[in-house]
């Protein structure tokens, strides 16, 4: 039976303890299966050969690396959450790579590098190619069996996007001098998205994806040729002046689908080069998960940062649609979109994330908080100090939220909207960088290990407004140095660190998901906390229970659930990236490469309560 609404949400199952073992662990009465591990192809037939033996074009037709943030949009689905439980399109980011488990000459690279050696000072284009379509998102439509087993089901709908598929650019950055490149003169048109982290779901029922650590995919070389300093807009969001993360730029003769990674200048004119290629990389990207033929747009209103993901308030008639996202990376902000135009069911489209007001978040040590605007001609946001119009502004969010003061925030990460209360909730997942001099009261711990996770109400209970009050719902750590709001006790079946992956059901449970980074699981500090984990928390108690620990070396990240709550879906991302030893595929066949060989690869939990129940009941 369901809680009173004053107790908030049951959780009826029991905790499962921290496992530090090779394997994927479920609470009683829970059973699991593996789906689209990457090299599925999107078609639903058998693979055939391994992901290593996969040419570059066979992998653009299937399941991409590394899965991330992801949602399940219902078949006949025309609002967020409502539809088919059985049937629907699965949409999953795709981060980044392992190298190493993708191309047949590269398994014995060492371990815990993640990066492509060049051979003879180049990189394969066949090989580049195969990464590059490994990044970007799947839209992939499964269903569930007679059997009860969930599988790909083929549909022309299905389709990849990927670091290479153009995309548009809209809003206040459409068309500025800032965008503009040889692919693109007139600046409206850019190749790909990489590094997908998560995501968000608009009112209208499409799909965003999020631009996080694309920065490390391009290299600017001008410091090394002895010109000026790097663009603030490279500089302040560590554009690298020495190797890209994959040395895709490394192609010989590759031409500029490659060149286009080095944006060094070539001269005066920025449309003869692709010094401003990286400008286009850092925003907030939408998918229309129904229409194969429209192309992603890249939302610039949202603003230019390491996108983690996106939360929407809930849209109601009349009122502006609001929606926030967390930039990951020590001491950077948390930010709020509010549309100029009103949401109107009836014609709500992406064009609403085109126009409005992008705030920056500060958090008063009172336990008061404001949202400062980042508009041009606003505050210090003005041409006599280097912000020449919005799109300026826009393309240097960082710098513009630094010039209003914002507060600098443990690396931010997923947010998301209790239905019951609307309530905010956000992670900030560690800092260790943070020094004892720079502790503040969101972020009250030097050298933080562990994160916490900040929650607000905005005033008024309106998303639109432009304060609200917050407090910390979580404290992370080991007993004794750590706390749950509500008072409830940090125990062995709670404890918890690095929070990420932040989502709350219909009922109003609170999924967080664990990212204890590769080298830091299972040692030192982090040890007690064993693999990463997926928690259930109750927002009114505090009472928190554990639901699922993962296999060694990979991050828990991204959940949701069929419409009816009784199917979730929960992704591993890079199982196995901390060692070679690790073989979480092991007994599990599917979860291999789909002829059965290879290596740990990502892939996507299908969850189930054995007596058909609603999850986490
Ligand atoms: Fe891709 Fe901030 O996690
Ligand atoms: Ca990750
Ligand atoms: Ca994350
Ligand atoms: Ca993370």
């Amino acid at each position: 039976g369901a809680a009173p609404a004053a107790s908030g949400p049951a959780i009826g199952f029991k905790a499962v303890p921290i496992s530090p073992n090779d394997t994927v662990v479920v609470p009683e009465g829970y059973s699991v299966q593996v789906l689209i591990p990457q090299g599925t192809p999107l078609s639903g037939e058998p693979a055939g050969k391994s992901l290593g033996a996969m040419t570059a074009a066979e992998q653009g037709a299937a399941v991409g690396a590394h899965h991330d943030g992801m949602h399940f949009f219902p078949i006949e689905g025309r609002e967020p959450d409502q539809g088919s439980s059985t049937d629907g399109f699965l949409v999953v980011n795709h981060e980044y790579i392992e190298p190493r488990f993708m191309h047949a000459r590269a398994v014995g690279m060492s371990v815990g590098n993640g990066r492509m050696p060049l051979t003879g000072g180049a990189r394969d284009p066949e090989e580049v190619r195969k990464e590059i379509n490994a990044h970007g998102v799947s839209i992939v439509r499964i269903a569930k069996g007679a059997d009860g087993q969930w599988a790909v089901k083929a549909d022309p709908r299905s389709r990849r996007v990927t670091a290479a598929t153009p995309m548009e650019i809209s809003g206040p950055v459409r068309g500025h001098a800032l965008v503009r490149t040889k692919y693109s003169p007139d600046g409206t048109r850019v190749r790909g998205t990489v590094n997908n982290c998560a995501h968000g779901v608009t009112p209208w029922n499409t799909y965003m994806t999020a631009e996080e650590n694309w920065a490390g995919y391009f290299r600017n070389l001008d410091q090394q040729d002895q010109k000026p300093n790097l663009p603030r807009e490279h500089a302040r969001y560590g554009v690298p002046t020495g190797q890209t993360r994959y040395n895709w730029d490394q192609v010989q003769g590759g031409g500029d689908e490659f060149e286009r990674f080095n944006v060094s200048s070539t001269g005066a004119d920025a449309t003869q080069d692709y010094r401003n290629e990286v400008n286009a990389f850092g925003w907030l990207v939408e998918i229309d998960p129904f229409n194969p033929n429209a192309m992603p747009v890249k939302r610039t209103a949202l603003g230019r940062f390491a996108h983690e993901g996106i939360v929407f308030g809930p849209a109601r008639e009349g009122r502006p649609v609001v929606a926030y996202s967390g930039d990951d990376s020590t001491f950077e902000y948390i930010y709020k979109f509010v549309s100029a135009r009103p949401f109107a069911r009836a014609t709500a489209n992406g064009s609403l994330l085109d126009e409005g007001v992008l705030y920056v978040a500060k958090f008063n040590a009172d336990g008061t908080g404001e949202w400062l605007p980042l508009q041009h001609g606003v505050g210090p946001l003005t041409a006599a100090n280097g912000f020449a119009d919005q799109g300026e502004v826009l393309v240097n969010t960082r710098l513009a939220a630094d010039a209003v003061g914002a507060t600098k925030m443990d690396r931010p990460e997923w947010g998301a909207v209790d239905p019951r209360d609307g309530r905010v909730y956000f992670t900030l997942t560690n800092n260790s960088r943070r020094t004892e001099a720079q502790r503040d009261a969101a972020n009250p711990r030097a050298q933080n290990q562990f994160g916490q996770i900040i929650r607000w109400r905005e005033a008024n209970d309106d998303h639109a407004a432009t304060r609200f009050t917050w407090d910390l719902f979580l404290i992370a750590g080991p007993e004794g140095n750590s706390r749950i709001a509500g008072n409830a006790p940090v125990n062995a079946d709670n404890m918890l660190a690095c929070p990420d992956g932040l989502w709350f059901d219909a009922d109003g449970r609170m999924w967080i998901q664990t990212d204890i980074g590769e080298s830091e699981q299972l040692r030192g500090a982090l040890a007690p906390f064993g693999n990463n984990a997926m928690l259930c928390a109750n927002p009114v108690t505090g009472e928190t229970r554990r639901f699922l620990t993962g296999p060694n070396g990979q991050e828990v990240t991204g959940v949701i659930t069929t419409p009816d709550r009784r199917t979730m879906f929960v992704n591993l991302q890079h199982p196995g990236a901390t060692t070679s030893a690790a073989d979480w595929a092991a007994g599990r066949p599917n979860s291999r490469f789909p002829n059965g060989e290879g290596a740990p690869l990502s892939a996507t939990l299908v969850i189930t309560k054995n007596d058909g129940g609603i999850i986490g009941t």
